[in-house]
């Protein structure tokens, strides 16, 4: 009961993290840093601006799902590791959130709703059992990969700054997916990625504009 409570009060003090502005600290310097600021057009950093707050929202998604999975999974034996993967996601949030305001924008008003409905997703799944709760994850990770790679494509070619960013992410990703199935995350049949697929869309469409 009491690990029940003291979950909750964690998973409390990260949904708080995660929606309110500034609130989370992360641990590693931003790969932008690294990058010089090239001056944009206006319907440029528009582009630029849609294309990061999908994936602000995208590492919201993350921390729900990783939060609702430590509610209800029990993954003693990969514990640390998916500890190791959500604090990298907090990373991403901040450098993404920052970034967005560089840009002289904000994150996603619709990132409560897709807070709840990740972690909703991730505490299903870890009801249901460890495997299909790590399949979840790698088969996020996956889908975020694929965005990733088309964002890196379709930004501007001076956002030099957002590229780097996603390059971090990318490498980053790419090793939660494994790391997940390496745990013994069951592979989702081709089915079941398309819906995720159409999910997705409806992120992306909606939290590129708003
Ligand atoms: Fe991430
Ligand atoms: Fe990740």
């Amino acid at each position: 009961m009491m690990s029940f409570i003291d979950n909750s009060i964690l998973n409390l003090d990260r949904a708080l993290r995660t929606l309110v502005p500034n609130s989370a600290k992360a641990n590693r310097p931003s790969p932008a840093n690294k990058a010089v600021e090239t001056p944009m057009d206006e319907k440029d950093k528009r582009h630029s601006i849609g294309l990061m707050r999908i994936n602000h929202t995208g590492e919201v998604c993350a921390q729900a799902l990783y939060s609702g999975q430590a509610l209800t999974a029990k993954l003693s034996s990969v514990r640390e590791e998916m500890d190791e993967a959500a604090a990298e996601e907090i990373d991403h949030l901040v450098w993404c959130e920052q970034r967005l305001h560089e840009l002289g924008s904000h994150t996603s008003v619709l990132n409560p709703l897709f807070f709840g409905a990740s972690f909703a997703i991730g505490a299903g799944a870890g009801l249901i059992s460890d495997r299909l709760s790590l399949g979840f994850v790698a088969a996020t990770e996956e889908q975020v990969c694929l965005h990733i790679d088309q964002h890196l494509e379709s930004l501007p070619l001076e956002d030099e700054k957002s590229k780097a960013i996603l390059n971090q992410m990318r490498i980053d990703e790419a090793k939660h997916q494994i790391a997940a199935l390496e745990s013994g995350g069951v592979v989702f049949p081709e089915a079941v990625m398309k819906t995720m697929t159409l999910i997705s869309k409806v992120m992306t469409k909606s939290t590129y504009r708003v």
